[in-house]
């Protein structure tokens, strides 16, 4: 694979749409049709959100771009597709408007359900049942199941703080070098982080002599890769990036969300999990999954808000390996609904001297 394609490759697991460089660095963000040529349905919405709002609904319907669009005329209607699709997003916006209070409740997705034809029909059954599991045994009369006592947010929080190794502990460390492989559909390239107290954070990845930057500056976010100017991330690409820089997330949670709040159990893979759900003023909600077991977090689930719908982020964390007293993840998976790739890390260095150079935007 050539350098510029593997380049790609990975910045379009990060983000499939890339957002033109705007011109100027205006304090009123510009909205889509001042930007783009031919905006009729998305007039309003800012510029940097219809990057988004593409991924959104290619992934509702299963497409790449070119089911709807001309590679290189983004701006041309010369498929049927294109067209339908502006309908579409009047009608699902009709639909939310008399039926669901201006809510959006329904997205393409719903109907779509990651294809281009709804089905309108439900399926016949393609196998036989699986028997029913036999029903628990009645408790015996008087003697009432002891019930475990659920824990609250706050005592899921400290167990993760003490499975980490301790608030103590955690506080000792502020820097953190990690030397490992990123696969991104097969294709393995070197990356590095580097992180450190209490929010800045830069990963890149190496191939050939090219290299793909994706850095928090403790303020902003930014992405660049060799030969391109770096570009700031947009405020939804850097909110996320500002989470995944939290160097000790979980001494932050409950200053990061004014309301945490524990939802059902559930399990990962046949582990049980506890759940607890933050919120923060005027942001989408992050989910954190909890072995119950371990108390250590094995998953985050965060969204993006876009015009149409918001996109999933999941990032599943594993290997948690004990360095200098503390527990690091070593392993994690970030899915998207149009990408996923897996980080190993082989090498763990903490409380190294990291220049705050490192982190600014180049
Ligand atoms: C299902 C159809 C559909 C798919 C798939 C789709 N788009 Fe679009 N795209 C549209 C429609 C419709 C518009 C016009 C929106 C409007 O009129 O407000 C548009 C507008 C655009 C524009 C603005 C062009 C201009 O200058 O006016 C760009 C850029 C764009 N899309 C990029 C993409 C990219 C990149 C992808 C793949 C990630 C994508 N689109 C996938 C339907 C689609
Ligand atoms: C209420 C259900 C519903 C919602 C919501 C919905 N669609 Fe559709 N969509 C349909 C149906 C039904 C068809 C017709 C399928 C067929 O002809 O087989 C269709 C067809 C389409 C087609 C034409 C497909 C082709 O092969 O040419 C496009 C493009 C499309 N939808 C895009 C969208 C987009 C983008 C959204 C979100 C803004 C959306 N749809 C939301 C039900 C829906």
């Amino acid at each position: 694979m050539q350098l510029s394609t593997k380049v790609f490759a990975i910045a379009a697991a990060l983000a499939a749409f890339t957002a033109p460089t705007l011109s100027a660095q205006t304090s009123a963000p510009q909205t889509a049709e001042q930007v783009y040529k031919n905006i009729t349905e998305l007039k309003g919405t800012p510029a940097d959100q219809l990057g988004p709002a593409m991924n959104f609904i290619s992934s509702s319907l299963g497409v790449e771009c070119n089911f709807c669009h001309v590679q290189g005329k983004m701006d041309a209607d010369d498929k049927p597709a294109k067209k339908t699709a502006r309908e579409m997003i009047a009608m699902t916006n009709e639909i939310n408007k008399s039926a669901f209070k201006g809510q959006r409740q329904v997205t393409c997705y719903s109907c779509h359900n990651g294809k281009g034809h709804p089905a309108s029909m439900p399926p016949v059954m393609e196998s036989d049942a699986a028997p029913k599991p036999p029903a628990p045994p009645a408790p015996a009369a008087g003697s009432a199941p002891a019930a475990p006592t659920a824990p609250t947010a706050d005592q899921i929080v400290e167990k993760y703080v003490a499975a980490l190794g301790g608030a103590d502990a955690l506080k000792k460390v502020t820097s953190r070098s990690m030397q490992g492989m990123i696969v991104t559909n097969g294709n393995e390239s070197a990356i590095e982080l580097l992180a450190k107290a209490p929010n800045k954070r830069i990963s890149i990845s190496k191939m050939g002599t090219g290299e793909s930057m994706t850095a928090f500056d403790g303020t902003a976010g930014w992405m660049g890769s060799t030969g391109r100017p770096a570009r700031a991330m947009s405020e939804t690409e850097s909110d996320a990036a500002g989470l995944d820089a939290e160097f000790a997330l979980a001494l932050r949670l409950k200053e990061l969300f004014p309301q945490l709040r524990r939802g059902r159990p559930d399990t990962i893979n046949g582990t049980a999990v506890e759940v607890l759900t933050g919120m923060r003023q005027g942001k989408p909600p992050v989910r954190l999954y909890f072995d119950q077991n371990t108390g250590l977090l094995l998953r985050m689930v965060r969204y993006a808000e876009t015009s149409m719908g918001r996109m999933p982020t999941q990032i599943d964390y594993a290997d948690y390996r004990t360095v200098d007293g503390i527990k690091v993840a070593c392993k994690w998976t970030l899915s998207r609904p149009n990408g996923r790739f897996t980080i190993q890390i082989k090498d763990v260095k903490q409380n190294v001297a990291i220049d705050d150079a490192k982190f600014a935007k180049q």
